[in-house]
C-alpha cells in the first residue's frame, strides 16, 4: 500500500473528521463522539490516509491487564472503523499493522480488542484470549439474607473510592483490565443512560465491596456495570439487595466470569447467559510479555518455545521462558520444543486455553515434557473482564 499511511492526529480537523467517519460506522450519536474523544485524549487517536485523504482510524486505550497477579500494559484498540467508500482494499489492515509496530517500538507487550470481525484481527496476530460473560436471573427467585452489613449510597463520578477494591479482585483474575480514567468514566457514565448509582458496602473507612447499576425501567432489568465483593459478607448483602428489588425489577443482569461463583450459592439455577464474547488479545512482545506477567507461587519451570510472527520480526524464533523463585526471565534460544505461531501463543498466555487443548486444534506441536511445563506455568484462574471498550 504505497499510498496508505498511518499517523497520529496534528490538527483539530483530523479529529472531526475521523470522527465523521467512526460515527457513520458505529452509529455513534453527534453529541458522543467529543466525549469519546477526549476521553481517549487526542495522542491516543489514529488515522490512515488514503492518497493524502482521512479514510479511517481508531483509538488506543492505555491501560494495564492483570496476569498471574502482575498488571502489564496493555493497549486497547477500539473504534476500528474504515469510511465505506474506503472498504475491501487493505486499509484497515495497514492502519493495524503499523499500529502495531509502534506498539512494539514502544515497548508495549500486549494488546487487546473486542472484533466485530476475527478474520481482519487473526490476519495481524491477535486470538480469543478471555470472555466477556453476562448472566441473567429473575429477581422472584432470589431470597433476601442478611441486611447486617451496611450500605452507603455514593455518587458513581466519585469512582476513586472503587480503585482499590476493584484492584484488590483484578489482581487474583486473569484479564481483568487495569483500568484507565476512561474506562471507569464509560462505566459510570455510560452513553445510553443517564441513571447510575453506586453503593460501597461495609464501614467507609474500610469497605468490603461496591456495587455499580443502573435499574432499567425497559423489561424492568436491574442492570449491574461492575461489582466487587471481597468477602462473603459483601457477596450475601448484594444478592439480598436485589432480592429486595424483586417487587418490581423482573431480571438481574450481571457480568461475572464463566464460573461466576455466586452461582453456587443461588437457591435454584434459574440463571441464563444472556450474552458470551471472547476479547482477542496479541502479544505484540514476546520476551516482554512472557517476563513480565507472574506465574503460580511455588512452580519452577522452564520452556523452550520457537515462536512464528509473520508481522514483528523481534518475535521470531526460539526463547526460553525461566520461572523459578517467584522470578521469570526469558532468554534468546534454547530448544524450540513447543512450536507455535505468535496467535497460537495467546489463549495459552492468558489460561483461556490448555496447552493439550491447543495441541489437539493444531494451534501448536510440543513434546510431552513442554506440554507437561506450559500446563503448569500457565495454570490459573479463567481470564475474563467485566468491561466493554
Ligand atoms: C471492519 C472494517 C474496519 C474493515 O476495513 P477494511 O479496510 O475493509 O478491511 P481490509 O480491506 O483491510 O481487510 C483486511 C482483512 O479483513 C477481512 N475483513 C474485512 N472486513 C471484514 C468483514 N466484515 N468480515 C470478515 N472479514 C473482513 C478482509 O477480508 C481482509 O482479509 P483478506 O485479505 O483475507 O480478504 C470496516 O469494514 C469497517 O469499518 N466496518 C464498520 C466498523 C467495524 O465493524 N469495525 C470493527 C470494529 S471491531
Amino acid at each position: 500500500m504505497h499510498n496508505t499511511e498511518v499517523s497520529t492526529v496534528s490538527v483539530q480537523e483530523d479529529i472531526r473528521q475521523l470522527g465523521e467517519i467512526l460515527r457513520q460506522c458505529f452509529n455513534m450519536p453527534a453529541s458522543y463522539w467529543p466525549v469519546y474523544a477526549e476521553r481517549l485524549g487526542a495522542e491516543n487517536l489514529r488515522v490512515v490516509r488514503r492518497a493524502g485523504q482521512i479514510a479511517g482510524g481508531l483509538g488506543i486505550y492505555r491501560m494495564g491487564q492483570w496476569f498471574g497477579g502482575k498488571s502489564l500494559p496493555m493497549a486497547g484498540l477500539a473504534a476500528v472503523g474504515v469510511a465505506p467508500e474506503h472498504r475491501g482494499t487493505g486499509v484497515a489492515a495497514t492502519l493495524l499493522a503499523q499500529t502495531l509496530e509502534e506498539l512494539h517500538s514502544e515497548g508495549v507487550p500486549v494488546s487487546g480488542l473486542y472484533a466485530s470481525t476475527q478474520n481482519l484481527y487473526r490476519k495481524v496476530g491477535y486470538e480469543q484470549a478471555g470472555h466477556l460473560c453476562r448472566f441473567s436471573v429473575p429477581a422472584s427467585s432470589l431470597i433476601p439474607g442478611e441486611h447486617g452489613l451496611s450500605m452507603e449510597p455514593v455518587n458513581p463520578a466519585r469512582h476513586e473510592v472503587f480503585h482499590l477494591l476493584y484492584t484488590e479482585r483484578a489482581r487474583a483474575t486473569n484479564g481483568n483490565l487495569d483500568r484507565n480514567r476512561a474506562v471507569w468514566e464509560r462505566l459510570v457514565l455510560p452513553k445510553d443512560t443517564d441513571d447510575v448509582r453506586a453503593y460501597l458496602l461495609g464501614p467507609t473507612d474500610q469497605p468490603e465491596g461496591y456495587l455499580i447499576y443502573s435499574q432499567q425501567t425497559t423489561g424492568s432489568i436491574l442492570r449491574v456495570w461492575d461489582l466487587t465483593a471481597l468477602t462473603p459478607a459483601a457477596m450475601h448483602r448484594i444478592w439480598t439487595f436485589f432480592a429486595d428489588h424483586r417487587s418490581l425489577v423482573d431480571e438481574v443482569v450481571w457480568p461475572g466470569p464463566v464460573c461466576e461463583p455466586f452461582l453456587t450459592i443461588l437457591p435454584e439455577q434459574t440463571y441464563r447467559i444472556v450474552h458470551l464474547e471472547r476479547w482477542m488479545l496479541r502479544i505484540v512482545d514476546v520476551p516482554g510479555a512472557l517476563s513480565r506477567r507472574g506465574y503460580p507461587v511455588g512452580v519452577e519451570a522452564e520452556l523452550h518455545l520457537e515462536v512464528r510472527d509473520d508481522l514483528l520480526a523481534a518475535n521470531r524464533g526460539r526463547f526460553v521462558l525461566k520461572v523459578s523463585e517467584g522470578q521469570s526471565k526469558v532468554i534468546a534460544g534454547g530448544r524450540g520444543e513447543m512450536q507455535l505461531s505468535v496467535r497460537g501463543l495467546v489463549p495459552l498466555y492468558t489460561g483461556l486455553q490448555t496447552p493439550y487443548q491447543l495441541q489437539s486444534t493444531g494451534h501448536l506441536d510440543a513434546t510431552p515434557a513442554a506440554l507437561a511445563s506450559a500446563a503448569r506455568l500457565f495454570s490459573g484462574p479463567e481470564p475474563w473482564m467485566s468491561d466493554h471498550f
